[in-house]
């Protein structure tokens, strides 16, 4: 090809495609539109319109380094759209098939799903539609909570970004906790699923590659701390959530310490944590204790890039420094639930 028209149509390539990640093909037949990668620093096309996506064909793109994908900007919308019409066959499909299976498949498409939510957190069919897929969840993963535990094991493994999944695995836990306690109804587990669930909407603001990054810069940290605040903007108005449910998305991070985790400054001893943060009030209720405990938990005995997962049982200890005085029979309760989870 002649170069200086091999230049043009990179330059014209470089204007016109925009990133996805490798995450979405995972879940398609065959794909949308075509899919570009980069080779010896050029735009190349990998994947054709409609070619299938195979097991072998991911795993000859990942095992050749090609992990940074594109597509047209114009058809970005196909991709999402393949993605919800996914979400809405696994999710009519529930009843059928293995329960751990079809919880893990849901989980995974809702958490691709978010990403998109995060992109675009003023789209409101986005938001709309996140809402439903994940009403639609907590309605399956209490039908069939004797597998919440497997369901949890099984979509850790899958390791997505833990932006995207801590919320999904925070809320899966609570949703265990809660059912065990047999004090709430059906609906009131669901509003508080969700309410956890998309506590965290707030956290879009930053991109989220910086999150891998150990050193923050001094605004989007401020921007971390004030998270809570920014879900409440985004949600308001726009989800079918009380305003009880607003307040207890507010004072998620009643619990200080998780400041600390989001400022990559975690201190997981749970001796180490200062007299100032155990003194300081808490002026919040059973549900807001809960999803701050399921928070803690879920995040720590996951991983980050700056540090390696901690086992549960330093979890629980950790909870039980920061609420046991002040919610002893919450503390109970959630104890009594990880007390049937096999040793991990
Ligand atoms: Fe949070």
């Amino acid at each position: 090809m002649d170069r200086a028209f091999m230049a043009l149509t990179q330059n014209s390539l470089g204007y016109k495609l925009t990133p996805i990640s490798i995450r979405e093909l995972l879940y398609l037949d065959s794909a949308p539109c075509d899919v570009y990668g980069i080779e010896n620093g050029l735009y190349r096309p990998l994947v054709k319109e409609n070619q299938e996506i195979s097991k072998d064909l991911l795993k000859e793109l990942i095992s050749q380094g090609k992990i940074r994908l594109f597509v047209d900007r114009s058809k970005r919308h196909l991709l999402i759209e393949k993605i919800q019409d996914k979400l809405t066959k696994v999710t009519r499909s529930l009843s059928i098939g293995n329960p751990v299976d079809n919880g893990r498949a849901q989980m995974n498409l809702l958490t691709v799903h978010l990403e998109y939510v995060y992109n675009n957190t003023t789209d409101d069919d986005l938001l709309n539609k996140h809402f439903q897929f994940s009403k639609s969840l907590c309605s399956f993963l209490l039908a069939n909570s004797d597998h919440l535990e497997k369901i949890y094991l099984e979509y850790r493994k899958q390791k997505h970004h833990f932006i995207f999944s801590q919320p999904l695995l925070a809320s899966l836990l609570l949703l265990g906790v809660l059912k065990n306690t047999r004090m709430f109804a059906a609906k009131e587990m669901e509003q508080l699923f969700l309410t956890s669930y998309l506590k965290d909407i707030g956290m879009s603001s930053i991109p989220v590659e910086k999150y891998d990054d150990e050193n923050l810069s001094k605004e989007d940290k401020k921007s971390l701390v004030l998270h809570a605040e920014n879900s409440i903007e985004i949600l308001d108005g726009r989800v079918p959530l009380g305003p009880s449910h607003m307040e207890i998305i507010k004072n998620h991070h009643a619990f200080s310490l998780l400041n600390k985790e989001l400022n990559h400054d975690v201190e997981l001893d749970p001796m180490s944590i200062s007299d100032d943060e155990l003194a300081r009030p808490v002026l919040v209720g059973t549900e807001t204790v809960l999803i701050c405990a399921m928070d803690i938990i879920a995040a720590m005995v996951t991983p980050r890039p700056w540090r390696p997962a901690e086992k549960l049982f330093n979890a629980l200890d950790l909870v039980r420094v920061l609420i046991s005085d002040d919610f002893s029979q919450e503390f109970k309760v959630i104890v009594s639930y990880f007390k049937g989870f096999k040793k991990e």
